[in-house]
């Protein structure tokens, strides 16, 4: 199991050596969940930002836009050095013109389903993406809850990318850790996100690596 820790439950005074940490500890991905207060009752941080902590690790940038118009800002966040850019299908944009302009500037593209999204939403786009994110807490916040009536829709979209035989990674987010991960690996899941788990640890390093032998 890929191991992507979401900086927002970073010391966010320190950033930059937080990503520098995480990528120490063995992170494989650094999550960046880039929120705009109006899709999700929350605000946290933009592509300027992201900008200047590019350079404190070279693990992928996986980012995660929880904002209304991605379209709009998918040239800011891979100008900033994004790897992988995920958006919402429950957002304003167009998905397949999204998915488009994230390939235009050679960037790996997901598409991300709020709980209540059922898998069928994204079947249609599947084979022109390389990631799908599915949430297992309700967008906006760390430290909820994992949502483990989410696994039989992980494991649908696992289904239905080994029918296809399309090479599509899946990637979960939101209250994983320890007791849960064992469950996200058995329904299908390719990269754990973890925030709390690894942020509030005594040891990431060792939470990363026990989470990753799943
Ligand atoms: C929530 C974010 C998640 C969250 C994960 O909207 O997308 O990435 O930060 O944090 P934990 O692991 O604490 O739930
Ligand atoms: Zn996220």
């Amino acid at each position: 199991m890929l191991i992507a820790p979401s900086l927002l439950s970073c010391d966010f005074s320190k950033f930059g050596e937080e990503i520098r940490r995480m990528d120490l500890a063995g992170a494989d991905y650094m999550h960046l969940d880039v929120m705009d207060g109006h899709f999700v009752p929350n605000i946290t941080f933009g592509a300027p930002v992201i900008k200047y902590v590019r350079s404190f690790t070279d693990k992928p940038f996986d980012v995660h836009l929880m904002i209304s118009e991605p379209l709009r800002y998918i040239d800011d966040f891979c100008d900033a050095g994004a790897d992988i850019i995920t958006f919402h299908v429950e957002s304003d944009s167009d998905v397949n013109e999204t998915i488009d302009k994230i390939h235009s500037r050679n960037v790996k593209a997901g598409v991300v389903l709020k709980p209540k999204t059922p898998a069928e939403a994204v079947f249609d786009c599947l084979d022109k993406v390389e990631m799908v994110l599915v949430m297992t807490v309700e967008p906006g916040f760390g430290g909820q809850s994992f949502m483990a009536d989410m696994l039989p829709k992980i494991k649908a979209i696992k289904d239905e990318i080994t029918r296809r035989g399309l090479d599509v990674i899946i990637e979960a987010d939101g209250g994983i850790g320890e007791g849960n991960i064992a469950l996200c690996a058995e329904a299908g899941v390719d990269v754990a996100v973890a925030g709390t788990a690894v942020f509030k640890a005594e040891n990431p390093a060792e939470v990363i690596k026990k989470l990753q032998n799943n």
